[in-house]
């Protein structure tokens, strides 16, 4: 078990494949200009399961795949073939954040190694606004994407970015999707990690979405929390699925945190909003033995931030321009 010096225990991984993705979200990119990462410098198959099997020696039981987005790249499936293989030896649970564009070929695959839930990003229901957010024309295929999960039991939950002006005639729309679907919708306040390509007017926080849903659905009632959520849990009576809202903006999760971060270039990020503390792949690429690795990460580990958010809220006087979401993996 790993436990940081502040007595939290770590054992969830957010382990980014790839820093690209086939749509341009406005809260994450900027439409043109981007530079993706070189092959080099991604970690290979082998470099990403020798990683994840130390830190499941060291404790880790979760390991969420992200991205960019994860089925961009090609090689995902026989990683997650290999990784799968530690399911049962430590390892607890393997999921993944995708758009859901390239993801349905696969669910079986899926479905087969394990994988028993999935996070789908998807702001809107409507197909223009889908393209307006995106700048892609797919709401189709992720729509698709969202029932052929439900229908291999993958448990889902959306991920919804809530922006004003933008997709808050979604929020009801979306809501009434528990009622026939046992998904979990979840509404997120949108942070500053955008490569700085607008800014936050955040006027739809936490409070006002729930008693913007609460008008609609008076007997919205909480729900008891996992203890490591990053969501506050909803629901509604007769609906199948439930509501959540992360908070991501207006509160802080760092009290409880379990994270880890990889970016797809080896970074080993201990909190969001902090830089990276060491580079995984370049250590390996050095020679290094698993003891100096295992050794470094604990290092790492040991000096976690308490309070990564409360301390770039109050350096930046809220003016903060973080890197993109598909940088370091969300
Ligand atoms: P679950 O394991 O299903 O709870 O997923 P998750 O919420 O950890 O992951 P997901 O990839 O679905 O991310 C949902 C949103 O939560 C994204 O906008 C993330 O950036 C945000 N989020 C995830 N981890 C953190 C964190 O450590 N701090 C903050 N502030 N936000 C986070
Ligand atoms: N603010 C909030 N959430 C974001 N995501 C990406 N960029 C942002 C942002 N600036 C979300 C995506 C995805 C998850 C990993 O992070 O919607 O579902
Ligand atoms: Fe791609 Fe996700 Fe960023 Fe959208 S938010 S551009 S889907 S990585």
């Amino acid at each position: 078990m790993i436990t940081d010096s502040h007595g939290r225990t770590i054992n969830y991984l957010r382990l980014a494949v790839t820093d690209k993705c086939n749509l341009r979200c406005t809260y994450c990119m900027p439409a043109v200009g981007l530079n993706w990462l070189p092959k080099a410098e991604l970690m290979t198959t082998e470099e990403m399961l020798r990683i994840s099997r130390l830190l499941i020696t060291m404790g880790v039981e979760k390991i969420r795949i992200t991205g960019g987005e994860p089925f961009v790249r090609k090689d995902l499936m026989p990683f997650l073939g290999e990784l799968s293989k530690m399911l049962g030896h430590g390892l607890k649970e393997i999921t993944l954040t995708t758009n859901g564009l390239l993801t349905e070929p696969y669910i079986p695959e899926l479905k087969k190694l394990g994988i028993r839930s999935v996070n789908l990003s998807l702001d809107t229901l409507d197909r223009q606004r889908f393209i307006d957010i995106t700048r892609r024309d797919a709401l189709p295929q992720v729509l698709n994407t969202l029932e052929k999960l439900l229908l291999a039991g993958i448990a889902v939950k959306i991920n919804t970015v809530v922006m004003e002006d933008c997709n808050t005639q979604d929020i009801l729309p979306l809501v009434a999707l528990t009622k026939s679907m046992p998904v979990s919708v979840r509404f997120i306040e949108e942070m500053p990690f955008n490569g700085g390509t607008h800014d936050i007017s955040l006027s739809w926080n936490f409070s006002r979405i729930i008693e913007h849903i609460r008008e609609q659905y008076p007997d919205l009632a909480k729900m008891q929390d996992p203890i490591h959520a990053t969501a506050l849990n909803y629901h509604i009576e007769g609906h199948q699925g439930d509501i959540g809202v992360i908070a991501a903006y207006t509160r802080s999760f760092c009290g409880s945190c379990n994270r880890l971060r990889i970016t797809a270039k080896g970074g080993l990020r201990t909190c969001l909003y902090g830089q990276g503390v060491l580079n995984l792949k370049d250590l390996i690429r050095a020679g290094a033995s698993d003891q100096v690795i295992e050794k470094q990460l604990l290092s790492a580990v040991l000096n976690k931030p308490l309070d990564g958010w409360e301390a770039e809220k109050n350096k930046t006087n809220n003016i903060i321009k973080q890197p993109s979401m598909a940088t370091i993996g969300g």
